[in-house]
């Protein structure tokens, strides 16, 4: 088994009973996911997705990275939320955080339209002087601000450079079927598209074109991601008790407890991003009607050196979940000195991972006893099957949960706030009478 769920480190603050008394909680969860009949229901197209999924357009998927390997020292992914943040997780877990440093025969990638920062912009524009680029964006309505200014930038620059028709082959586009600006511009300018199914919300879209195309676009197996998915599919499809159901239970008893954030915590920096993949699924999903864990992330040991003192010694709000990964991708014997004036010759002639693992055991065992009970997700390697598995596992988890907790897990009514004040201030038409209205508080 690639992926199991350890509920040990929950002794002492969660007993056995109480798994049995949010059962029944569990199981309506799982019937009103199974039944189609819950709030969101139609949004659940990311359910049967390792499965059923476009073979025609994964076909595709694979020959346009081929393409864009073959022609671009550099692939620019725009979007945001949902539409960046799964392919640049799973590219920084399964190649590196230093993938766009390493001696490599795929492109550069860099992600833009996820900010509206001209200095971010501007740099990335200097990174592409003098090499060949390609662009793919990535906007389910077509419509986000953010995604939409980037993609001005990078069409004008494509355009400059290749003329209309060269842009045009190095132009890839992700978004709806049918609708949106973006798919109306896309078929106007000829631009090759790929869809975003209507019934996979972004944050739970990172199998299909969204994030396949970037993960293939860096030399990663598309087929054995959607294979572990379509593991993950399989084990969890019942409710049996499995570890993704009993994850979702342990969140719930936790928060109805008062642990009201979650930590999740990783020991490999490669990781981080899945932690950014994560908070946004949770914290979209569950963060609404006045209820929801907070979704925080963390990278041990580093983090340990910031928030470690709090998690240890702060207010008593959260536990944490921590994926273990069991065999790292790479090892580094630690030699003995001779001079040992660091003292540090106790932690020699044995690998590095001994002693993460270590870290990782000392803290858990700290950690419990400071008041912050622990989840784990032992996963045996990273590699793109045991990465299908664990996002396939949280996307359930999250949805199993969301139910539980009484919000519907596939809508985000609240991220539209910001946007209208945001038009407002910045005098987008039909906004007027808002913009003097919010000018006056700001004074
Ligand atoms: O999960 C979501 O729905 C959001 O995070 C979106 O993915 C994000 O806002 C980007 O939207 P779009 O793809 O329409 O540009």
């Amino acid at each position: 088994m690639s992926l199991t769920l350890r509920t040990k480190y929950l002794e002492g603050f969660v007993a056995d009973h109480e798994f049995d008394a949010i059962a029944p909680a569990v199981t309506a969860a799982h019937n009103t996911l199974a039944a189609k009949n819950g709030p969101g229901n139609d949004f659940l197209g990311w359910v049967e997705l390792p499965t059923d999924y476009d073979k025609e357009e994964f076909a595709r998927i694979k020959a346009a990275a081929e393409k864009i390997k073959d022609t671009a020292d550099v692939l620019i992914v725009i979007g945001i939320g949902g539409s960046y943040l799964g392919a640049r997780a799973a590219i920084e877990l399964l190649k590196s955080p230093f993938y766009n440093n390493l001696k490599k025969d795929t492109p550069d990638i860099y992600f833009v339209g996820n900010n509206i920062s001209a200095t971010y912009l501007n740099e990335v524009l200097s990174i592409c002087e003098g090499k060949d680029v390609a662009v793919n964006v990535i906007s389910k309505s077509g419509t986000t601000t953010e995604p939409a200014l980037a993609f001005r930038v990078f069409k004008k620059l494509l355009e400059d450079k290749y003329g209309k028709d060269g842009a045009k082959e190095r132009i890839f586009a992700t978004t709806d079927k049918a609708k949106g600006t973006l798919k109306e511009l896309s078929d106007e300018m000829g631009y090759e598209t790929f869809v975003v199914p209507d019934d996979v919300g972004g944050r739970f879209s990172v199998l299909t074109a969204v994030g396949l195309l970037p993960i293939a676009v860096a030399g990663c197996d598309i087929d054995a991601l959607m294979k572990g998915a379509q593991n993950a599919q399989k084990k969890y499809a019942n409710d049996d008790g499995n570890d993704c159901y009993k994850y979702a239970a342990a969140r719930n008893i936790l928060y109805r407890k008062g642990k009201s954030v979650e930590m999740l915590v990783s020991y490999d920096p490669a990781f981080t991003l899945m932690g950014e993949w994560y908070k946004q699924l949770f914290g979209e999903s569950e963060g609404k009607d006045g209820k929801g864990i907070f979704p925080s992330a963390a990278t041990f040991s580093t983090d340990l050196h910031s928030l470690g003192q709090f998690i240890q010694d702060g207010s008593n709000l959260m536990f944490e979940t921590v994926v273990n990964i069991k065999t790292p991708k790479q090892d580094f014997f630690i030699e003995e000195d001779a001079e040992n004036r660091d003292g540090l010759n106790f932690l020699s002639n044995q690998n590095m991972s001994v002693v993460n693992q270590k870290a990782f055991e000392g803290t858990i065992l700290a950690h419990t006893e400071g008041g912050v009970p622990n989840l784990v997700i032992d996963v045996d390697k990273i590699d793109e099957e045991n990465l299908g598995e664990l996002i396939y596992f949280f996307e359930k988890a999250c949805a199993i949960s969301g139910y539980m907790l009484g919000v519907n897990p596939f809508n985000q009514p609240g991220v539209e706030s910001y946007k209208k004040n945001m038009f407002a201030l910045l005098g987008k038409p039909g906004y007027e009478d808002q913009k003097a209205a919010l000018e006056a508080k700001l004074v």
